[in-house]
């Protein structure tokens, strides 16, 4: 795991920002994976300008989202495709076609997982996956106790997380407690993991990821076995961190030696 603590919020979005776009110069038709929720919005603020500024272009681009609620479908405005047109395909350069959200209105919900898990093995793989992290440790809706191999699938959203997503829903709104999810073996399976985190209410599970042992009662745990994963959070997200200086050290050997690898 690299990883990278910044000052605030701001250097965050900006730094993952700076990922997505190094990727997309480097394979213009990258498989994108995306995420929803309060984290990435200001990435994707980022994203959104640099495309419109000409520095980036996602024309080529197929991505495949986390995850969705199971029982809204796509025009719901608190679903998760909602929430992508809204928030970034509406306003860059790719062709809706090749964005894909799981289907929260499916008629066979087990057989729909099967299939996106096929769709993305057909695009050749995810190159580059975004990721929050829940207060209680889950990515995407694996929420502890996931099997740290799984596929995507149905899966049932405990009351933390619930309760965490009810500011998206007015109050006589119904409110699903299922959803369809990539799992964890799927996301493992992405040549790179972009795990973003702020605020002090991360704080305990950026340190169970980080420091604590490799458990399904931490689904972002898993992450300790990715080969190529970055966990870029800010100094609030890090506070309980055992040793933030040592993180800070080697995230700075880092960058001179990517320096020192540049000028050669
Ligand atoms: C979103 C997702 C979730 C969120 C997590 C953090 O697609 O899969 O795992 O990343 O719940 O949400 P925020 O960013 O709202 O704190």
């Amino acid at each position: 795991m690299q990883i990278v603590i910044l000052k605030d919020a701001a250097e965050v979005a900006a730094y993952g920002a700076d990922l997505f776009t190094a990727q997309l110069k480097r394979k213009a038709n990258s498989v994108l994976g995306l995420a929803t929720g309060s984290t990435p919005v200001a990435l994707y603020q980022e994203l959104i300008r640099r495309n419109q500024q000409g520095e980036i272009s996602f024309s080529q681009v197929t991505s495949f989202n986390l995850d969705e609620y199971l029982g809204l479908d796509g025009s719901h405005p608190q679903s998760y495709r909602h929430f992508m047109n809204e928030q970034l395909f509406n306003h860059i350069d790719i062709d809706k076609a090749n964005t894909h959200v799981p289907p929260g209105d499916a008629k066979n919900p087990i057989v729909a997982c099967d299939e996106y898990e096929a769709r993305m093995t057909q695009a050749g793989g995810i190159d580059i996956q975004l990721l929050g992290i829940g207060r209680n440790g889950h990515i995407g809706f694996n929420e502890p106790s996931s099997g740290l191999t799984s596929r995507t699938r149905v899966k049932t959203l405990t009351k933390a997380t619930i309760d965490d997503n009810a500011r998206f829903f007015a109050a006589d709104e119904y409110q699903p407690h299922l959803s369809i999810t990539m799992g964890i073996g799927t996301i493992l399976d992405a040549k790179k993991v972009v795990l973003l985190a702020t605020g002090e209410n991360k704080a305990d599970a950026v340190s169970a990821m980080v420091e604590g042992p490799l458990t399904a009662a931490c689904p972002a745990s898993a992450l300790q076995m990715h080969r190529n994963a970055v966990i870029v959070i800010d100094e609030a997200a890090a506070s309980k961190l055992k040793d933030v200086e040592f993180y800070k050290h080697i995230e700075n050997e880092n960058q001179k030696l990517l320096q020192h690898l540049a000028s050669l």
